[in-house]
């Protein structure tokens, strides 16, 4: 499964692109705010650290706004995928996005229907919201095992993106449900190296160590 990190801040992407463990990654306008700054610099920003998939989101709800919000998007850096609502009004875009040879990334996928819709459309990726189905009561990932399941059933080229991502346990969830790419905080990839038998252990090696004899 590959994993994208779900930030706009350039020092966390550094520090977890240094391990060369991460393939891609999301951005929505949330994070881009919190960053604080200039949208489109950020993006470029990321183009120079990570090269992979950048998702950068539309703002504009209308097709034909949001098809040269895409288009000028796209244009930053060939990696850059663009990130498109789940609503009616983006699905001739995504096609058209598609037929351009721009990647899509269907975002506030929170049905089956929808992942099915987004699919037909010719998205590069959709992205079912785990932690916050999870917020309401439902079950998040089992809406990943099942568009996991529907797009095995007609073969569908769409990769699913399980974002909304709350804890580790949510990332080895998303690779048995055969999710093909997880995007996660920085924290929670950090919290992913860690095991306290690990340092346990590397304390328990570091310390018997010394009572070899050194020559
Ligand atoms: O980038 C979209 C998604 O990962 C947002 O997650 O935690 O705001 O529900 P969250």
């Amino acid at each position: 499964m590959k994993l994208f990190l779900d930030t706009a801040e350039v020092e966390e992407i550094k520090l977890a692109a240094a391990t060369g463990l991460i393939d891609g990654i999301t951005t929505n306008p949330s994070l881009i705010a919190k960053s604080g700054r200039n949208f489109e610099e950020v993006v470029k920003e990321i183009t120079t650290i990570v090269d992979g998939p950048i998702s950068a989101e539309v703002i504009s709800t209308e097709t034909d706004a949001m098809l040269k919000e895409g288009r000028a998007l796209a244009k930053i850096h060939e990696n850059i995928t663009v990130k498109l609502p789940m609503i009616e009004a983006s699905m001739p875009v995504v096609k058209q996005l598609t037929a351009e040879g721009i990647k899509t990334n269907v975002t506030l996928v929170f049905s089956v229907n929808q992942a099915l819709l987004a699919a037909k459309a010719g998205a590069t990726f959709v992205s079912p919201f785990v932690g916050r189905l999870d917020d309401i009561g439902e079950n998040g990932m089992n809406l990943v095992g099942d568009i996991v399941h529907l797009f095995n059933n007609y073969g569908f080229k769409t990769q699913i993106l399980a974002a909304s991502i709350r804890h580790p346990h949510h990332i080895y969830q998303a690779a048995e449900a055969g999710s093909h790419i997880a995007t996660l905080p920085y924290g929670i990839f950090e919290k992913l190296f860690n095991h306290p038998l690990t340092d346990k252990g590397l304390a328990q090696f570091l310390e018997d160590w010394k009572s070899v004899p050194k020559t």
